[in-house]
């Protein structure tokens, strides 16, 4: 069963510290739950400035750069990674379009939030960047190897 699952892949999601602040950390981690993921890694944690910065380096150039590491150390962050099949375009739909005002209702952000600036969650943006987003985020050791008793009835 479990090798017939190719597209088993990884996603790091992060509520970011608005979502924590505005008490959205079950409500957002029961959608990716009932959707069929799996939690392999889970820990709230205050983001140092060099990790916001390395997380982020693709943006180093962009004018918001400075504001958006702020607003990630402004608070502790829920980080987790999520598993399943298509993980990463489906976390990415079940978040939303990354300005809130544009996100489909139905979605976190469409839902939950208003402006870019503070769209409450984070996910990555390819099964690559979910790797090494996971690797940056969490220690080995605080990873599980899990296989979840609903696996049968998730997975034909
Ligand atoms: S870009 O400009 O195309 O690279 O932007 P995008 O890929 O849409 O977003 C990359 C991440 O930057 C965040 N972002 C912002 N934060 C604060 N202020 C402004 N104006 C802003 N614009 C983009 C955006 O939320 C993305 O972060 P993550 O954590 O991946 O959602």
């Amino acid at each position: 069963l479990i090798a017939s699952l190719e597209s088993v892949e990884q996603s790091y999601v992060m509520i970011k510290p608005d979502g924590v602040q505005r008490g959205l950390v079950g409500e957002i981690i029961t959608r990716f739950e009932k959707k069929g993921f799996v939690l392999k890694g889970l820990k709230l944690f205050q983001c140092p400035q060099e990790l916001a910065e390395e997380h982020y380096k693709d943006l180093k150039s962009k004018s918001f750069f400075p504001k958006l590491i702020e607003y990630i150390t402004s608070g502790p962050v829920v980080c987790m990674a999520w598993e399943g099949v298509g993980v990463v375009l489906a976390a990415r739909k079940l978040i939303g379009s990354t300005n809130p005002l544009q996100a489909e209702p139905g979605t976190i952000r469409g839902d939950l939030a208003v402006q870019t600036g503070r769209n409450v969650i984070h996910g990555s943006d390819s099964p690559d960047n979910g790797q090494r987003e996971i690797g940056l985020w969490f220690n080995e050791v605080e990873l599980c190897q899990w296989i979840p008793a609903q696996r049968p009835w998730l997975y034909e």
